[in-house]
């Protein structure tokens, strides 16, 4: 079971960070958020540590990366964790927009984050510590356009750039519902707040091609938003197939008894 008590790297009293401990950047259409169910994605590492002791680098894939965050967030917790070694991490989107950005390494804070005094010094202080670039000095007078709306604000931008150094870090435009590239190479696929954006047949297919992503002793973590009961249905149908198709058993359970990390029987022994 995961943690629930281990607490997150991030202050969660924080109002600009969600129960799950994420700092919100401004994404494209959709929302996604540095250290977004970090302790989810800390878990992740653990397990793909575990399943494999003396590989480097692993070979990590974002599935439905977005701007990137979810890739970044990974490399900043596996460089606080102690593990060593380097991470390969490729992110996939459909959404071409999507890949450019997060090929730039760079990201904006929303408003709220970057106009409260407070709020902006305890955030710019936890990125600095997890390495990213600190350019915050940088506002930019632009439309806001952070969950769809539209204001004239301010902007902090922060990079990526130095974060990612010594790693390798590609993004990819790739839809996940055709046959996947790097087919048996990834020792870890974290696939979550995706497969809800497709119908239920593409994201069945889309699952199927994850699967086929995964080293043997790979580990994928499936997750949804908060690990919200709304794909709680969707997933409990799949397991069966991962379990069918795959071999691949459920390990780490979320707060709602939602299967999130999945691997193949040598990790249980
Ligand atoms: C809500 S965001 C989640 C981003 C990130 N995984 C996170 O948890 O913060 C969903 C992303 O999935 C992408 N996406 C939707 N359908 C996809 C598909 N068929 N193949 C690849 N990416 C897809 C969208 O473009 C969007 O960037």
């Amino acid at each position: 079971m995961l943690q629930q008590e281990r607490p997150c790297p991030i202050d969660v009293e924080s109002p600009t960070l969600s129960d799950c401990g994420g700092i919100g950047v401004r994404g494209t259409n959709t929302l996604t958020m540095l250290f977004r169910e970090d302790c989810v994605l800390e878990e992740a590492l653990q397990q793909l540590y575990k399943s494999n002791p003396e590989s480097s680098p692993l070979s990590v894939v974002s599935a439905g990366c977005s701007v990137g965050a979810e890739a970044d967030s990974l490399i900043a917790l596996h460089s606080q964790s102690g593990f060593g070694g380097r991470l390969a991490v490729t992110g996939f989107d459909i959404s071409p927009v999507a890949v450019k950005a997060a090929n730039t390494g760079r990201y904006f804070l929303p408003a709220s984050v970057a106009q409260d005094e407070d709020v902006f010094a305890k955030t710019r202080s936890t990125l600095t510590d997890y390495g990213f670039t600190p350019d915050f000095h940088n506002i930019h007078r632009s439309p806001d356009l952070y969950r769809g709306t539209r204001s004239s604000r301010g902007y902090y931008q922060i990079g990526a750039t130095s974060l990612r150094a010594g790693h390798e870090v590609v993004f990819t435009e790739h839809d996940l519902a055709e046959e996947a590239p790097l087919k048996g190479t990834a020792h870890l696929v974290v696939a979550n707040n995706v497969l809800y954006h497709l119908s239920p047949e593409r994201a069945t297919r889309a699952l199927q091609n994850i699967a086929t992503i995964l080293t043997q002793n790979g580990v994928l973590n499936l997750g949804d938003i908060t690990l919200s009961e709304r794909t709680s249905p969707w997933v409990e149908r799949n397991v069966e197939l991962l379990e069918e198709e795959f071999n691949l058993k459920p390990i780490v359970f979320g707060p709602i008894d939602q299967p999130v990390m999945f691997a193949r029987d040598q990790l249980h022994a």
